[in-house]
């Protein structure tokens, strides 16, 4: 088993006074889960809405609600472990934090440790939009970004008070997506650019219909995550939205069809370092999506399409990129992906046997064998597909170094 994503990473967690505090709990137990070490301050402020005690409770650490008591050594040691930490993350931050943050208001418990803290700052505004939206607090985001912060923008939607705008707390699966990429970028991927493909491609038959496979896009969105999260920029071609938390950090472009995934491939690919295509390319498209629906009555009975040949899009890529291919197969895996990685000029295929329970479409987990150009063969064994990702990105990055 790997890893979970945030193990040996500290999260200085800051939560200010707005009715979005409640959320900053759920935060807290899903960083935990991810294996981060989490030490909440609250301003007194977020103290009124959600206890202490709930946070210290999650976390099993005291929760900094006073930095400027004159007896406070927790607030000392835990200033201290401020020092060391990898992330200050600010959920919810309020207009008055967001202003304390950009002038350090002196007397301000948060702008106070966001000094002593050197890692980088997420802020993840939640407000009534009318103050998120007022010259003030834009210069204020627009300074803390000019200074470094990563500003996780809030929702549209409707705001405590009744009214709908833009204030909500963004997404939690955005702002972990955001930490996660924001902890990741001096991982050991750390300026490389990777392109990886999802999901099946759609080839409209009419305006309604269309010929596509199984792929459930899952293999790719792992890859994205997994090489998002070791610090590589990740451009995401796929065929079918990506889960929010993938989406962070992800430049993830939309297209249904294997001539659109050329198109964008082709573009994606110019500078970058690799290229894993885990995406169902359908082979053959209909010569000719019909314009209007096709009516059963005028088919006879019969139905005929013809279909033309898709090309080949990792053949048809000679950009110097390593290139990585899947080979879905149903009966003579080895063989058939071999020849595939010949004939598609790979560095490395990726064979599975999709007739497989634990390697089939839509599973979670994936058993995939490894065979590299050089002749090398790696049975690895069922892991669930986040693992194959890395267990792929572990031989991208050894070619690559
Ligand atoms: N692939 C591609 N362009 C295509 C078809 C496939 O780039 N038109 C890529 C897939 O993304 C995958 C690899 O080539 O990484 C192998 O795909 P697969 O469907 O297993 O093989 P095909 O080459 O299509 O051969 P066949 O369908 O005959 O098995």
């Amino acid at each position: 088993m790997s890893r979970p994503p945030l193990s040996g990473k500290t999260i200085v967690l800051g939560v200010s006074g707005s009715i979005a505090a409640y959320k900053a709990a759920e935060l807290t137990s899903r960083l935990l889960q991810l294996g981060a070490a989490v030490q909440v301050a609250m301003t007194p402020a977020a103290a009124r809405f959600v206890a202490p005690l709930t946070f210290q409770s999650l976390t099993h650490r005291p929760v900094i609600t006073d930095l400027f008591a004159p007896t406070s050594d927790i607030a000392v040691d835990h200033v201290a472990l401020a020092q060391q930490a990898d992330a200050f993350v600010v959920a919810p931050a309020t207009a008055n934090t967001v202003a304390a943050l950009a002038h350090w208001l002196a007397g301000n418990p948060g702008a106070t440790l966001a000094l002593s803290v050197s890692a980088p700052m997420i802020l993840c505004p939640a407000m009534e939009h009318n103050m998120f939206d007022h010259p003030a607090t834009q210069a204020n985001l627009a300074l803390l970004k000019q200074r470094g912060a990563v500003i996780v923008e809030p929702e549209e939607g409707r705001l405590a008070s009744g009214l709908v705008g833009k204030g909500r707390l963004a997404d939690l699966d955005v702002i972990i997506g955001t930490v996660r990429h924001v902890l990741g970028l001096s991982g050991d991927l750390a300026g490389r650019r990777i392109v990886v493909t999802a999901g099946g491609t759609r080839e409209p038959v009419d305006p309604v219909r269309f010929i596509t496979n199984r792929s459930s896009g899952k293999m790719g969105h792992a890859i994205a995550e997994a090489a998002r999260d070791r610090g590589a920029r990740v451009t995401l071609i796929t065929t079918t939205p990506p889960p929010v938390q993938a989406a962070a950090g992800v430049d993830v472009r939309r297209v249904a069809t294997a001539l659109e995934m050329q198109a964008a491939v082709a573009e994606a690919v110019r500078g970058a370092d690799a290229l894993i295509m885990a995406a169902a390319v359908a082979d053959y498209r209909p010569a000719a999506a019909a314009p209007q629906k096709i009516k059963k009555r005028n088919a006879d009975g019969v139905l005929e399409l013809q279909l033309v040949r898709n090309p080949d899009i990792l053949a048809s890529v000679d950009a110097p990129v390593v290139k990585v291919g899947f080979a879905a197969e149903t009966e003579n895996v080895l063989e058939n992906a071999r020849a595939k990685l010949l004939e598609k000029g790979l560095a490395i295929i990726a064979a599975n046997d999709v007739t497989a329970p634990d390697s089939g479409f839509d599973a979670d987990t994936n058993r995939v064998t490894i065979i590299h150009a050089s002749g090398d063969v790696e049975a690895l064994p069922t892991m669930p597909k986040i693992e194959v990702a890395h267990a792929l990105l572990d031989r991208v990055k050894a070619l690559l170094d």
